[in-house]
């Protein structure tokens, strides 16, 4: 596992965007596994500055999320659908029927489940998972306990996940408890993973993460800064760069 630490939010987020380029120019009918919440934002943001100046084109890449709450229809302003029309597909120049998320809205959740992993399974599976990773670190919203082979799924979410994107809902607004979600199993079946980690409230997850053969973790220091390894992780980071690239 590559542990990439730079100095500040933007910088993580940078290189977690031409990360995802330099995929993309290798692969322009790439298939993406997406995130939604913070972390994932700026790099939102950077990949969108891309595409405007010209530097790259989504047009035949496909894209998996990997949740979305249950009971929330598609155009509900806090679906996850809503967020990634918002902050990442209406800027850029994606098919929007190749940008495939989990299907809340019919009650046949097993169903929906199943008919997304096959449709992954369809597209060749992911080229690029990009994940961020919840203060008791879930990822997707696999939360603690949930098993290593797990396949997309409905899953109960924690209190400890509920109160943290408490921040998103308004006051009179209901937040879902429930959710479908891709398994562990699904995210470790991509052939890359690239973990962004920001703020000092990540620190104690991503001291704990485990591997995946190509998987990137990329911080900034405030969520580098519970690493046992982080001197370590700094020289080796430069060595791959010396050595390696
Ligand atoms: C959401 C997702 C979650 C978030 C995690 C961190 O699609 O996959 O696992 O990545 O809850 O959320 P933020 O980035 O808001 O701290």
């Amino acid at each position: 596992m590559r542990v990439v630490i730079l100095p500040t939010e933007q910088e993580a987020s940078d290189f977690a965007a031409d990360f995802i380029e330099k995929l993309i120019i290798e692969k322009e009918n790439a298939v993406l596994g997406l995130a939604t919440g913070s972390s994932v934002l700026l790099t939102y943001e950077a990949l969108i500055k891309k595409y405007q100046s010209g530097e790259m084109s989504f047009k035949n890449i496909t894209t998996f999320n990997l949740d979305e709450y249950i009971g929330l229809q598609p155009d509900h302003t806090q679906s996850y659908r809503h967020y990634m029309n918002r902050k990442l597909f209406n800027h850029i120049d994606i098919d929007h029927k190749k940008t495939y998320i989990p299907e809340c809205f019919n009650k046949d959740y097993e169903s929906s489940c199943e008919s997304y992993e096959s449709k992954v399974r369809e597209n060749g599976g992911i080229d690029l998972q990009l994940l961020g990773i919840g203060t008791n670190g879930h990822i997707g919203f696999n939360e603690p306990t949930s098993s290593l082979s797990s396949r997309t799924r409905v899953k109960t979410l924690t209190q400890n996940t509920i109160k943290n994107n408490s921040r998103f809902f308004e006051n009179n607004e209901v937040q879902p408890s429930i959710a479908i979600t891709m398994g562990i199993g699904t995210i470790m079946e991509a052939q890359n993973i690239i973990l962004i980690g920001l703020g000092k409230h990540k620190s104690k997850a991503v001291a704990d993460l485990q591997n995946h053969r190509n998987a990137v973790v990329v911080l900034d220091n405030l969520a580098a800064s519970n690493l046992k390894l982080y001197d370590y992780y700094i020289h080796t980071e430069k060595m791959y760069l010396e050595y390696m690239c």
